[in-house]
């Protein structure tokens, strides 16, 4: 017999555990240089509006099963309808593939802490030859990986409630702090306005337009660790009397609100030193750097910097563990601490050729990309897509937008006022412009 499911030991607690999820490398790292790349503050309006419309209605919609099922995303999809098991596999699979692309990045990141304090500072180069390395930078992301196993063997609510109970509020404070500061850095008000105010010169056909929809809509997905099973598995540890909606609107405040302090933060600093935002995945570790170390004091801002992005990294990879460890332990009967162990390892030799792609792997492709770009290629492209398709149709046509409300009315116990407009969304809005933004994605 299956002992009884962890829980969460509070309401406040699940949050931070869900806001530390969505809130990652996704904020830290990929918004602030999609936003750049994509045209800064007209990416940020249609961001916004894809949130409201996919993002919130998805996300509870995830937690809401969850909550109803109590199982891992795979069971509880099969709860739900026996033939959608294949929405909570495809999760896992792809918690898999974002967990190692995430390691690398995340042992980048230990990386960057200390080299932060050495003095030599870095050169403009260091980025590209530190990457191309064959075995410093997998013994970081050894490093990253052994945490996430050790916080995840600590269980629900000894482990992975507890640390991001912690460190949130830390990443939170101290993030406002280094925005302050970069908005106070000469020029400052030019990243600012790139960042707020629409420049619609940019947009020159219909196809800029699309590609920027795209891009907004990955990020949603991405930022708020949809489609991949993570809020099925953390709703599934909830108690019956938690608020979902109003669980689900903190949740993507914070989120949203980390993603644009960091905006804030970086696209300012690095229009203060005349450099580029539009340079793509490097906009952190290699331009920001280059801010810091031109700036007195910026050792230490450095330092600090790459500390809360080690602190978002892993309050998420901790979360596409918990996805991969409680369907494993589910399904073999073996302990948590071993599955974890187990799941950790596997997603640890992915990680070896994902960093070996920057160096003596990166002329081996598949589809014409290196592996760690396949990796982000399956997960952003094919994997998030599809299983947030399959999830409005299993809850929106199959389980059913009565069943799902009483769910996340606590059985009408809390009032909802927006079922025509959840209803529309998940039946019809988001798998229609899932499947539009999927297709032109290819073109
Ligand atoms: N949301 C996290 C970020 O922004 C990454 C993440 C955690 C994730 N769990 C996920 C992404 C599940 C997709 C699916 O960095």
């Amino acid at each position: 017999m299956r002992s009884k499911r962890e829980q969460w030991s509070s309401g406040i607690g699940f949050i931070m555990a869900a806001a530390g999820s969505a809130i990652g490398l996704g904020n830290l790292w990929k918004f602030p240089y999609v936003a750049g790349t994509s045209g800064g503050a007209v990416f940020l309006i249609i961001y916004i509006f894809f949130l409201v419309i996919l993002g919130i209605p998805i996300l509870l919609s995830e937690m809401a099963i969850g909550r109803f099922a109590g199982e891992n995303a795979v069971d509880s999809c099969k709860k739900l309808s026996r033939k959608f098991g294949f929405v909570g596999a495809l999760g896992i699979a792809g918690a898999f593939l974002v967990l190692a692309s995430y390691g690398v990045v995340g042992g980048w990141v230990i990386k960057y802490i200390f080299k932060s304090f050495s003095g030599s500072g870095f050169g403009t180069d260091f980025f590209a030859d530190y990457t191309a390395q064959p075995i410093e930078p997998i013994l970081w992301t050894f490093v990253f990986i052994a945490i996430n196993v050790i916080i995840v063997t600590g269980g629900i609510a000894k482990g992975i409630e507890r640390v991001s109970t912690i460190l949130l509020p830390v990443l939170l404070i101290f993030l406002i702090g280094i925005m302050i500061y970069c908005l106070t850095l000469p020029n400052a008000a030019q990243g600012v306005r790139y960042f707020i105010v629409p420049d619609l010169s940019k947009i020159n056909s219909i196809s800029d337009l699309s590609q920027i929809a795209i891009n907004a809509m990955g990020q949603v997905f991405f930022s708020l660790s949809l489609g991949m099973g993570t809020l099925i598995t953390y709703g599934s540890y909830l108690p019956k009397s938690t608020n979902l909606t109003s669980s689900t609107v903190t949740i993507v405040t914070l989120d949203t609100l980390i993603a644009v302090i960091a905006g804030f933060a970086i696209i300012p600093a690095v229009f203060s030193f005349g450099l580029e935002v539009t340079g793509g995945p490097g906009l952190i570790f290699q331009t920001l750097p280059v801010v810091f170390s031109n700036i007195k004091g910026g050792q230490f801002i450095s330092a600090l910097f790459f500390l809360l992005v080690l602190f978002a990294a892993v309050t998420s990879a901790i979360s596409l563990l918990e996805v991969i460890v409680s369907w494993f332990s589910d399904k073999t009967g073996l302990s948590r601490k071993v599955s974890s162990v187990i799941a950790g390892g596997a997603a640890f030799l992915m990680c070896i050729f994902a960093s070996l792609s920057f160096g003596v792997l990166s002329e081996t492709t598949i589809f014409n990309m290196n592996f760690f770009d396949f990796l982000n290629f399956a997960a952003d492209k094919i994997v998030m897509p599809i299983g947030g398709f399959f999830m409005c149709i299993l809850v929106g046509h199959i389980w059913g937008i009565d069943a799902a409300l009483e769910e996340i009315s606590n059985s009408r116990k809390l009032k909802f006022r927006l079922k025509p407009l959840f209803s529309a969304a998940i039946k019809y809005i988001a798998p229609a412009m899932i499947i539009v933004i999927f297709i032109s994605s290819f073109f």
